[in-house]
């Protein structure tokens, strides 16, 4: 069916859509022919959105909100591909998944809810695979570096040793940024749920609760800081470990386990030099510290330019085989990570999505959909680097 739009941005009125349509608005100043609306529930705020980013004056406005199905259902039959801030999405996401499972609209967001998405699986993967639409979560910080390093990192073992790396650790060694009220408010969301219903902790703990019907080995918990002698460092947790973890055992389940059924893995953060730890002064602590402090943020609010523009991250990932085998393989990016960065992966993902692939439908991960398509269009145009050896 022929649509109006090859992509719309739905919550463009919030931080982070903001962004993405400011993305947007300049790829399409850059000669990049694309049909393409903003969307939101007050047509208002769309206008003054569309002015401060420069939109063309014709940038087409589309009223839907999350509280009325009959909206979204239109929004959706009206595009190719839907990229969604509304969040949190455990409570305005629902209905959305749904009308683009029934109306095989391609869909991308930046969820980080587990509990959510395992719910949204459940409820229709099969659905999206009869209609063909083509469903992925976290296409932002969370977790395409994660997904995607280890992808890259498995081809890398598979060059080198014919087979894939049974072990794989990633470790955050440099990251700086801020939080958004958005996050702030998702992460809330997830922890009241888990107090009303103690039951979804055992699934918010659980390395596997994306990949239904599939458990592999247990996997390590990482709860605790400790000295790592391979890379002489301080490791402590990474809070974002929770969900990468089960969007990259989701990866490998959805492609058939291409990194082996007993693949192992996990994420932590380098701590600042081990005689540095008093101070707890380095920048990638300092962003973590902000995650913890975002409860004072409000709705819409987030990390100024200026601070998004000094931001950066840096990934290493170490791969071991079982006969001793090493490989390892990087991931960088520029901007802060969770919206500089954040706002150009996800737009390149819905590029990817209308441009570069086709793809059958279900509820995927970026890794398992769009793999080494999506890796070369944010080399290309969105300042990350893959690299492995
Ligand atoms: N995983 C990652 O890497 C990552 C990074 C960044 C953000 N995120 C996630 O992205 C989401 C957005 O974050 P943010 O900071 O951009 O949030 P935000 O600034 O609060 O924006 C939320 C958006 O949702 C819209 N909205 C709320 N209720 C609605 C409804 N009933 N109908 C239609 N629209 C509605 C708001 O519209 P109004 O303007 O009309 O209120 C606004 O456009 C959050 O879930 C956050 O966790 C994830």
């Amino acid at each position: 069916m022929k649509r109006d739009f090859d992509l719309i941005v739905y919550g463009a009125t919030g931080y982070t859509g903001h962004l993405i349509a400011e993305y947007l608005a300049a790829s399409s100043r850059g000669g990049d022919s694309l049909s393409w609306a903003i969307a939101g529930r007050s047509i208002d705020k769309l206008e003054k959105v569309s002015t401060e980013i420069g939109a063309p004056d014709d940038l087409p406005l589309v009223k839907a909100d999350a509280a009325d199905p009959a909206s979204l259902h239109a929004m959706c039959d009206r595009a190719a591909v839907i990229i969604t801030t509304v969040g949190p999405y455990q409570l305005h996401g629902s209905e959305l998944v749904a009308a683009c499972a029934a109306t095989g609209t391609a869909y991308v967001d930046l969820c980080g809810e587990p509990v959510w998405m395992r719910r949204m699986i459940d409820a229709h993967h099969e659905e999206a695979k009869r209609t063909g639409a083509r469903i992925v979560f976290s296409c932002g910080f969370d977790s395409i570096p994660f997904d995607l390093g280890v992808l890259t990192l498995q081809e890398k073992a598979r060059e080198k040793f014919g087979r894939p790396a049974r072990r794989v650790k990633a470790r955050l060694r440099k990251m700086k940024g801020g939080m958004s009220g958005g996050t702030a408010a998702s992460a809330g969301a997830t922890l009241a749920a888990a107090a009303r219903d103690p039951a979804l902790i055992r699934l918010l703990s659980d390395p596997f609760a994306l990949t239904p019907g599939f458990t592999g080995p247990s996997q390590p918990s990482n709860l605790i800081p400790g000295y790592d002698p391979a890379m002489n460092v301080l490791l402590v947790p990474f809070p974002m470990a929770p969900i990468n973890t089960k969007n990259v055992h989701r990866t490998n389940f959805l492609l058939g386990h291409p990194y082996g059924r007993d693949f192992v893995y996990d994420e932590m953060m380098v701590a600042p030099g081990i005689w540095e730890i008093a101070g707890v002064a380095t920048e990638t602590f300092a962003t973590v510290a902000s995650l913890f402090r975002g409860g004072g943020l409000k709705p819409g609010g987030g990390p100024t330019r200026e601070q998004r523009e000094r931001g950066f991250y840096d990934i290493l990932f170490l791969g071991e085989l079982p006969d001793g085998g090493r490989v390892e393989a990087v991931v960088t990016g520029d901007l802060d990570p969770g919206y500089g960065s954040t706002s150009k992966m996800i737009a390149e993902s819905a590029l990817c999505l209308v441009r570069d692939l086709k793809g059958e439908g279900g509820v995927w991960t970026p890794g398992a959909l769009m793999g080494p398509a999506l890796r070369k269009r944010l080399e290309e145009r969105a300042g990350l680097t893959f690299s492995a050896r």
